[in-house]
Protein backbone atom coordinates (compact mmCIF):
# COMPACT_ATOMS: atom_id res chain seq x y z
CA UNK A 1 0.00 0.00 0.00
CA UNK A 2 1.25 3.54 -1.16
CA UNK A 3 0.26 5.14 1.99
CA UNK A 4 -1.01 4.92 6.01
CA UNK A 5 -4.70 5.00 4.98
CA UNK A 6 -5.55 4.91 8.16
CA UNK A 7 -3.68 7.89 9.82
CA UNK A 8 -4.84 9.93 6.51
CA UNK A 9 -8.51 8.53 7.26
CA UNK A 10 -8.20 10.02 10.83
CA UNK A 11 -7.47 13.51 9.19
CA UNK A 12 -11.09 13.49 7.36
CA UNK A 13 -14.12 14.10 10.49
CA UNK A 14 -16.87 12.98 7.97
CA UNK A 15 -15.13 9.34 6.83
CA UNK A 16 -16.43 8.76 10.94
CA UNK A 17 -20.01 8.63 9.94
CA UNK A 18 -22.70 6.34 9.06
CA UNK A 19 -24.60 6.11 6.47
CA UNK A 20 -28.39 4.35 6.76
CA UNK A 21 -26.36 2.44 9.49
CA UNK A 22 -23.42 1.39 7.42
CA UNK A 23 -19.64 2.66 7.63
CA UNK A 24 -19.87 5.60 4.76
CA UNK A 25 -17.82 4.74 2.03
CA UNK A 26 -17.27 7.59 -0.51
CA UNK A 27 -16.84 6.79 -3.65
CA UNK A 28 -17.96 10.11 -5.08
CA UNK A 29 -14.75 12.01 -5.29
CA UNK A 30 -14.82 13.32 -9.04
CA UNK A 31 -17.80 15.21 -7.85
CA UNK A 32 -15.94 16.79 -4.92
CA UNK A 33 -13.92 15.37 -2.19
CA UNK A 34 -14.07 15.43 1.65
CA UNK A 35 -12.21 17.87 3.35
CA UNK A 36 -9.68 16.99 5.74
CA UNK A 37 -9.29 18.82 9.35
CA UNK A 38 -6.75 21.61 8.27
CA UNK A 39 -8.53 22.53 5.72
CA UNK A 40 -12.02 23.00 8.10
CA UNK A 41 -9.50 24.55 10.81
CA UNK A 42 -8.12 27.17 8.41
CA UNK A 43 -11.63 28.14 7.28
CA UNK A 44 -12.59 28.49 10.74
CA UNK A 45 -9.10 30.25 11.49
CA UNK A 46 -9.90 32.68 8.61
CA UNK A 47 -13.28 33.55 10.34
CA UNK A 48 -12.04 33.51 13.83
CA UNK A 49 -8.76 35.59 13.33
CA UNK A 50 -8.00 37.32 10.71
CA UNK A 51 -11.52 37.96 8.83
CA UNK A 52 -11.44 41.41 6.71
CA UNK A 53 -11.47 42.82 2.94
CA UNK A 54 -8.18 42.76 1.21
CA UNK A 55 -6.55 44.64 -1.16
CA UNK A 56 -7.97 47.35 0.63
CA UNK A 57 -7.65 48.16 4.26
CA UNK A 58 -4.36 49.25 5.61
CA UNK A 59 -5.21 47.75 9.11
CA UNK A 60 -3.64 44.90 10.44
CA UNK A 61 -6.55 42.41 9.16
CA UNK A 62 -6.57 43.24 6.26
CA UNK A 63 -3.17 42.93 5.50
CA UNK A 64 -2.75 39.95 7.16
CA UNK A 65 -5.96 38.53 5.01
CA UNK A 66 -4.13 40.01 1.85
CA UNK A 67 -1.06 38.41 2.74
CA UNK A 68 -2.21 34.92 3.03
CA UNK A 69 -4.53 35.50 0.18
CA UNK A 70 -1.68 35.95 -2.29
CA UNK A 71 0.13 33.83 -0.15
CA UNK A 72 -2.18 30.66 -1.63
CA UNK A 73 -1.89 31.85 -5.28
CA UNK A 74 2.24 31.34 -4.56
CA UNK A 75 1.23 28.10 -3.29
CA UNK A 76 -0.55 27.05 -6.39
CA UNK A 77 1.47 28.39 -9.03
CA UNK A 78 4.03 25.89 -7.05
CA UNK A 79 2.36 23.00 -7.15
CA UNK A 80 1.00 22.87 -10.97
CA UNK A 81 5.17 24.32 -11.72
CA UNK A 82 3.55 27.88 -12.94
CA UNK A 83 6.61 30.52 -13.82
CA UNK A 84 4.84 32.60 -11.55
CA UNK A 85 1.76 33.62 -9.18
CA UNK A 86 1.24 36.24 -12.06
CA UNK A 87 -0.25 33.58 -14.18
CA UNK A 88 -2.91 32.37 -11.33
CA UNK A 89 -6.18 33.70 -11.64
CA UNK A 90 -9.09 32.91 -9.22
CA UNK A 91 -12.16 32.27 -10.53
CA UNK A 92 -15.71 30.44 -9.22
CA UNK A 93 -14.57 27.30 -10.70
CA UNK A 94 -13.35 24.92 -13.67
CA UNK A 95 -16.55 26.08 -15.59
CA UNK A 96 -15.96 29.98 -14.91
CA UNK A 97 -12.40 29.52 -15.52
CA UNK A 98 -13.03 28.21 -18.93
CA UNK A 99 -16.13 30.57 -19.52
CA UNK A 100 -13.32 33.51 -18.68
CA UNK A 101 -11.11 32.55 -21.45
CA UNK A 102 -14.36 32.28 -23.68
CA UNK A 103 -15.49 36.02 -22.93
CA UNK A 104 -11.97 37.18 -22.65
CA UNK A 105 -9.56 35.70 -25.16
CA UNK A 106 -11.94 33.88 -27.33
CA UNK A 107 -14.06 37.51 -28.33
CA UNK A 108 -11.37 39.35 -29.73
CA UNK A 109 -9.64 36.66 -31.48
CA UNK A 110 -11.84 34.35 -33.55
CA UNK A 111 -13.24 35.33 -36.34
CA UNK A 112 -16.05 33.80 -39.00
CA UNK A 113 -14.62 30.38 -40.24
CA UNK A 114 -11.93 30.19 -37.60
CA UNK A 115 -12.45 26.17 -35.93
CA UNK A 116 -12.52 25.48 -31.79
CA UNK A 117 -11.70 21.73 -31.56
CA UNK A 118 -13.28 19.76 -28.60
CA UNK A 119 -13.12 15.83 -27.60
CA UNK A 120 -16.37 13.39 -27.71
CA UNK A 121 -15.47 12.97 -24.24
CA UNK A 122 -15.81 16.72 -22.68
CA UNK A 123 -17.67 17.79 -19.69
CA UNK A 124 -20.60 20.06 -21.03
CA UNK A 125 -18.25 22.83 -19.18
CA UNK A 126 -15.73 22.65 -22.37
CA UNK A 127 -18.66 22.31 -24.86
CA UNK A 128 -21.56 24.87 -23.88
CA UNK A 129 -19.26 27.52 -23.64
CA UNK A 130 -17.23 27.24 -26.81
CA UNK A 131 -20.74 26.36 -28.56
CA UNK A 132 -21.89 30.32 -27.08
CA UNK A 133 -18.41 31.53 -28.51
CA UNK A 134 -18.53 30.00 -32.01
CA UNK A 135 -22.83 31.31 -32.37
CA UNK A 136 -21.32 34.80 -31.46
CA UNK A 137 -18.12 34.96 -33.66
CA UNK A 138 -19.11 32.70 -36.45
CA UNK A 139 -16.31 30.17 -35.68
CA UNK A 140 -17.27 26.89 -35.86
CA UNK A 141 -16.72 24.11 -33.18
CA UNK A 142 -15.47 20.28 -34.51
CA UNK A 143 -14.89 17.18 -32.19
CA UNK A 144 -12.78 14.78 -31.91
CA UNK A 145 -13.85 11.29 -32.05
CA UNK A 146 -13.18 8.19 -29.18
CA UNK A 147 -12.27 4.65 -30.04
CA UNK A 148 -13.81 1.74 -28.73
CA UNK A 149 -11.63 1.88 -25.37
CA UNK A 150 -12.75 6.07 -24.71
CA UNK A 151 -9.43 7.26 -26.38
CA UNK A 152 -9.04 9.75 -28.58
CA UNK A 153 -8.52 8.81 -32.47
CA UNK A 154 -5.11 10.16 -33.31
CA UNK A 155 -5.96 10.01 -36.76
CA UNK A 156 -8.42 12.24 -36.57
CA UNK A 157 -6.96 14.64 -34.07
CA UNK A 158 -4.04 14.87 -36.77
CA UNK A 159 -6.49 15.81 -39.62
CA UNK A 160 -9.19 18.00 -37.67
CA UNK A 161 -6.19 19.83 -36.41
CA UNK A 162 -4.83 22.28 -38.76
CA UNK A 163 -4.14 25.90 -40.40
CA UNK A 164 -8.33 26.65 -39.56
CA UNK A 165 -7.93 25.72 -35.67
CA UNK A 166 -7.43 28.57 -33.40
CA UNK A 167 -8.21 26.54 -29.93
CA UNK A 168 -7.87 23.03 -28.82
CA UNK A 169 -9.94 22.64 -25.99
CA UNK A 170 -9.39 18.90 -24.36
CA UNK A 171 -9.61 16.97 -20.93
CA UNK A 172 -6.51 15.50 -19.52
CA UNK A 173 -8.61 13.13 -17.72
CA UNK A 174 -11.86 12.08 -18.58
CA UNK A 175 -14.23 12.42 -15.84
CA UNK A 176 -16.46 9.24 -17.05
CA UNK A 177 -13.75 7.28 -18.72
CA UNK A 178 -10.66 7.94 -16.77
CA UNK A 179 -9.00 8.22 -20.45
CA UNK A 180 -5.56 10.41 -19.41
CA UNK A 181 -5.10 12.13 -22.85
CA UNK A 182 -1.75 13.01 -24.55
CA UNK A 183 -1.76 16.81 -23.74
CA UNK A 184 1.80 17.18 -24.55
CA UNK A 185 1.52 15.40 -27.91
CA UNK A 186 -2.23 17.66 -28.49
CA UNK A 187 -0.15 21.14 -27.60
CA UNK A 188 2.79 20.75 -30.06
CA UNK A 189 0.18 19.51 -32.75
CA UNK A 190 -1.97 22.37 -31.99
CA UNK A 191 1.36 25.12 -31.38
CA UNK A 192 2.59 24.05 -34.55
CA UNK A 193 -0.99 25.13 -36.38
CA UNK A 194 -0.38 28.27 -34.19
CA UNK A 195 -3.70 27.42 -32.10
CA UNK A 196 -4.14 27.68 -28.46
CA UNK A 197 -4.87 25.33 -25.91
CA UNK A 198 -7.51 24.70 -23.26
CA UNK A 199 -6.68 22.10 -20.81
CA UNK A 200 -9.52 20.88 -18.62
CA UNK A 201 -7.65 19.34 -15.83
CA UNK A 202 -10.47 19.51 -13.33
CA UNK A 203 -9.95 15.77 -12.73
CA UNK A 204 -6.17 15.55 -13.53
CA UNK A 205 -4.58 17.80 -11.16
CA UNK A 206 -6.25 16.37 -8.32
CA UNK A 207 -4.77 12.94 -9.03
CA UNK A 208 -1.40 13.21 -10.56
CA UNK A 209 1.62 15.27 -11.10
CA UNK A 210 1.12 17.92 -13.49
CA UNK A 211 3.57 20.69 -14.58
CA UNK A 212 2.05 23.36 -16.45
CA UNK A 213 5.39 24.43 -17.98
CA UNK A 214 5.95 21.23 -19.41
CA UNK A 215 2.83 20.74 -20.72
CA UNK A 216 3.32 24.30 -22.84
CA UNK A 217 -0.52 24.47 -22.82
CA UNK A 218 -1.73 28.02 -22.69
CA UNK A 219 -4.52 27.94 -20.60
CA UNK A 220 -5.03 25.36 -17.87
CA UNK A 221 -8.29 25.16 -15.73
CA UNK A 222 -9.15 23.56 -12.25
CA UNK A 223 -10.99 23.60 -9.32
CA UNK A 224 -10.27 23.39 -5.36
CA UNK A 225 -12.87 21.35 -4.03
CA UNK A 226 -11.69 18.38 -6.12
CA UNK A 227 -8.27 18.41 -4.39
CA UNK A 228 -9.11 18.35 -0.51
CA UNK A 229 -10.23 21.71 -0.80
CA UNK A 230 -13.06 24.46 -0.41
CA UNK A 231 -16.03 24.99 -2.99
CA UNK A 232 -15.96 27.91 -4.34
CA UNK A 233 -12.82 28.61 -5.72
CA UNK A 234 -11.67 27.65 -9.33
CA UNK A 235 -7.88 28.41 -10.67
CA UNK A 236 -6.97 29.83 -14.61
CA UNK A 237 -3.74 29.56 -15.52
CA UNK A 238 -2.05 30.91 -18.28
CA UNK A 239 1.20 32.68 -19.38
CA UNK A 240 1.20 36.39 -18.18
CA UNK A 241 1.89 37.47 -21.49
CA UNK A 242 -1.93 35.89 -22.58
CA UNK A 243 -3.16 37.17 -19.51
CA UNK A 244 -1.81 40.63 -20.46
CA UNK A 245 -3.35 40.18 -24.25
CA UNK A 246 -6.80 39.43 -23.22
CA UNK A 247 -10.12 41.51 -22.60
CA UNK A 248 -11.37 41.94 -19.06
CA UNK A 249 -13.93 39.24 -17.97
CA UNK A 250 -16.14 40.42 -15.00
CA UNK A 251 -16.53 44.07 -14.61
CA UNK A 252 -16.00 46.50 -11.18
CA UNK A 253 -14.15 47.04 -8.38
CA UNK A 254 -10.85 45.45 -7.75
CA UNK A 255 -10.19 45.11 -11.51
CA UNK A 256 -9.71 48.43 -12.52
CA UNK A 257 -6.71 51.02 -12.17
CA UNK A 258 -8.59 54.30 -12.69
CA UNK A 259 -12.01 54.87 -13.16
CA UNK A 260 -13.83 57.81 -14.53
CA UNK A 261 -17.18 58.39 -16.02
CA UNK A 262 -15.87 58.83 -19.60
CA UNK A 263 -13.50 55.56 -19.63
CA UNK A 264 -11.72 52.98 -17.08
CA UNK A 265 -8.26 51.43 -17.20
CA UNK A 266 -7.79 48.15 -16.06
CA UNK A 267 -5.55 46.41 -12.89
CA UNK A 268 -2.23 44.61 -13.99
CA UNK A 269 -3.32 40.81 -14.22
CA UNK A 270 -4.40 38.53 -12.42
CA UNK A 271 -6.39 41.31 -10.32
CA UNK A 272 -7.67 42.79 -13.66
CA UNK A 273 -10.03 39.29 -13.77
CA UNK A 274 -10.88 39.31 -10.04
CA UNK A 275 -13.86 41.63 -10.13
CA UNK A 276 -14.96 42.62 -6.57
CA UNK A 277 -14.29 40.84 -3.08
CA UNK A 278 -13.35 37.44 -3.59
CA UNK A 279 -14.01 33.87 -1.76
CA UNK A 280 -11.13 35.32 0.77
CA UNK A 281 -11.95 32.89 2.95
CA UNK A 282 -11.95 29.50 0.87
CA UNK A 283 -9.05 30.47 -1.49
CA UNK A 284 -7.21 30.71 1.68
CA UNK A 285 -8.08 27.14 2.95
CA UNK A 286 -7.28 26.08 -0.15
CA UNK A 287 -3.62 26.49 1.04
CA UNK A 288 -3.87 24.37 3.52
CA UNK A 289 -5.22 21.30 1.26
CA UNK A 290 -2.25 22.11 -1.65
CA UNK A 291 0.08 21.53 1.61
CA UNK A 292 -1.67 17.99 2.43
CA UNK A 293 -1.15 16.75 -1.14
CA UNK A 294 2.38 18.16 -1.26
CA UNK A 295 3.11 16.25 1.57
CA UNK A 296 1.69 13.17 0.30
CA UNK A 297 2.85 13.31 -2.86
CA UNK A 298 1.37 13.75 -6.31
CA UNK A 299 3.25 10.23 -7.74
CA UNK A 300 1.86 8.94 -4.60
CA UNK A 301 -1.08 9.99 -4.92
CA UNK A 302 -1.53 8.43 -8.32
CA UNK A 303 0.12 5.33 -7.62
CA UNK A 304 -2.81 4.66 -4.70
CA UNK A 305 -5.40 5.32 -7.76
CA UNK A 306 -3.89 3.12 -10.14
CA UNK A 307 -4.07 0.29 -7.22
CA UNK A 308 -7.62 1.29 -6.42
CA UNK A 309 -8.80 1.40 -10.17
CA UNK A 310 -7.18 -1.53 -10.66
CA UNK A 311 -8.95 -3.50 -7.92
CA UNK A 312 -12.57 -1.68 -8.47
CA UNK A 313 -11.97 -2.86 -12.36
CA UNK A 314 -10.68 -6.45 -11.16
CA UNK A 315 -13.97 -7.16 -8.66
CA UNK A 316 -15.99 -5.42 -11.05
CA UNK A 317 -15.32 -7.58 -14.21
CA UNK A 318 -15.96 -10.76 -11.76
CA UNK A 319 -19.49 -10.10 -12.17
CA UNK A 320 -21.00 -11.38 -15.05
CA UNK A 321 -23.56 -8.29 -16.49
CA UNK A 322 -21.68 -5.41 -15.33
CA UNK A 323 -19.89 -3.34 -18.39
CA UNK A 324 -17.48 -1.15 -17.82
CA UNK A 325 -16.44 1.73 -20.00
CA UNK A 326 -12.98 3.46 -20.81
CA UNK A 327 -9.43 2.07 -21.09
CA UNK A 328 -8.65 -1.35 -20.19
CA UNK A 329 -5.72 -0.85 -18.63
CA UNK A 330 -5.76 1.03 -15.45
CA UNK A 331 -2.24 2.86 -15.93
CA UNK A 332 -4.15 4.11 -18.91
CA UNK A 333 -6.77 6.14 -16.76
CA UNK A 334 -7.06 8.16 -13.38
CA UNK A 335 -9.33 7.25 -10.51
CA UNK A 336 -12.39 6.44 -12.03
CA UNK A 337 -14.55 3.62 -13.23
CA UNK A 338 -17.96 4.21 -14.68
CA UNK A 339 -20.33 1.00 -15.39
CA UNK A 340 -23.21 -0.56 -16.09
CA UNK A 341 -25.17 -3.32 -14.24
CA UNK A 342 -27.84 -4.97 -16.58
CA UNK A 343 -30.28 -3.17 -17.79
CA UNK A 344 -30.80 -1.53 -14.10
CA UNK A 345 -31.29 1.70 -14.34
CA UNK A 346 -27.80 3.48 -12.45
CA UNK A 347 -30.28 6.13 -10.34
CA UNK A 348 -31.74 2.27 -8.94
CA UNK A 349 -28.41 1.43 -8.74
CA UNK A 350 -27.26 4.41 -6.71
CA UNK A 351 -30.45 4.70 -4.55
CA UNK A 352 -29.45 0.73 -3.29
CA UNK A 353 -25.78 1.29 -3.04
CA UNK A 354 -26.91 4.28 -1.05
CA UNK A 355 -28.46 1.80 1.78
CA UNK A 356 -25.26 0.24 1.82
CA UNK A 357 -23.80 3.55 3.08
CA UNK A 358 -21.74 3.46 -0.75
CA UNK A 359 -21.79 7.19 -2.01
CA UNK A 360 -21.40 7.20 -5.95
CA UNK A 361 -22.68 9.03 -9.24
CA UNK A 362 -25.21 8.19 -11.20
CA UNK A 363 -26.45 9.61 -14.39
CA UNK A 364 -24.92 11.44 -17.72
CA UNK A 365 -22.28 12.67 -15.49
CA UNK A 366 -22.45 16.60 -17.36
CA UNK A 367 -21.09 14.80 -20.62
CA UNK A 368 -24.11 13.87 -22.37
CA UNK A 369 -22.41 13.79 -25.71
CA UNK A 370 -20.38 11.18 -24.61
CA UNK A 371 -23.77 8.73 -23.08
CA UNK A 372 -24.40 9.03 -27.22
CA UNK A 373 -21.10 7.88 -28.23
CA UNK A 374 -21.23 5.10 -25.55
CA UNK A 375 -24.98 4.60 -26.34
CA UNK A 376 -26.12 5.00 -23.01
CA UNK A 377 -28.53 6.89 -21.44
CA UNK A 378 -26.32 7.01 -18.20
CA UNK A 379 -23.74 5.06 -16.03
CA UNK A 380 -23.17 4.48 -12.83
CA UNK A 381 -19.54 5.81 -11.73
CA UNK A 382 -17.19 4.78 -8.44
CA UNK A 383 -14.56 7.70 -8.26
CA UNK A 384 -11.89 7.09 -5.89
CA UNK A 385 -9.27 9.42 -3.47
CA UNK A 386 -6.95 8.89 -1.33
CA UNK A 387 -8.44 7.71 2.01
CA UNK A 388 -10.47 4.77 -0.21
CA UNK A 389 -8.92 1.51 0.47
CA UNK A 390 -9.79 -2.00 -1.19
CA UNK A 391 -11.83 -3.84 1.51
CA UNK A 392 -14.03 -0.59 0.73
CA UNK A 393 -15.52 -2.34 -2.51
CA UNK A 394 -16.72 -5.34 -0.52
CA UNK A 395 -19.71 -2.78 0.04
CA UNK A 396 -19.72 -1.83 -3.79
CA UNK A 397 -19.86 -5.10 -4.93
CA UNK A 398 -22.60 -6.63 -2.13
CA UNK A 399 -24.58 -3.51 -3.26
CA UNK A 400 -24.76 -4.36 -6.79
CA UNK A 401 -25.32 -7.64 -6.06
CA UNK A 402 -28.48 -6.51 -4.01
CA UNK A 403 -29.83 -4.18 -6.78
CA UNK A 404 -29.03 -7.26 -9.39
CA UNK A 405 -31.45 -9.35 -7.10
CA UNK A 406 -34.14 -6.41 -6.07
CA UNK A 407 -34.08 -5.89 -10.10
CA UNK A 408 -33.93 -9.41 -10.94
CA UNK A 409 -31.07 -8.74 -13.09
CA UNK A 410 -28.75 -11.95 -13.93
CA UNK A 411 -25.84 -10.92 -11.81
CA UNK A 412 -23.60 -13.47 -10.39
CA UNK A 413 -20.06 -13.22 -8.63
CA UNK A 414 -17.44 -15.00 -9.84
CA UNK A 415 -16.02 -14.32 -6.59
N1 LIG B 1 -17.78 17.34 -12.95
C1 LIG B 1 -18.12 16.70 -11.73
C2 LIG B 1 -18.38 15.23 -11.91
O1 LIG B 1 -17.90 14.65 -12.84
C3 LIG B 1 -19.19 17.40 -11.01
O2 LIG B 1 -19.05 14.66 -11.10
Amino acid sequence: MTFDIQKIRADFPILKREVHGRPLVYFDNAATTQKPQSVIDALVEYYSSYNANIHRGIHALAEEATLRYEATRQSVADFIGAPSADCIVFTRNTTESINLVAHSWGRKTLEPGDEIVISAMEHHSDIVPWQLLAETTGAVLRVLPIDGEGGLRWDEVESLVGEKTKLVAVTQMSNVLGTINPIAQIVKLAHSHGARVLVDAAQSIPHMPVDVQELEADFVAFSAHKMLGPTGVGVLYAPQALLEEMDPFLAGGEMIRRVSFEDSTWNDVPWKFEAGTPNIADVCAFSASLDYLADLGMENVRAHEIEMVAAAMRRLSEIECVTIYGPKNPEDRGGVVAFNVDDIHPHDLGTVLDQHGVAIRAGHHCAQPLMGELDVVATARASFYIYNFEEELDALVEGIDAAARMFRAPARTGA
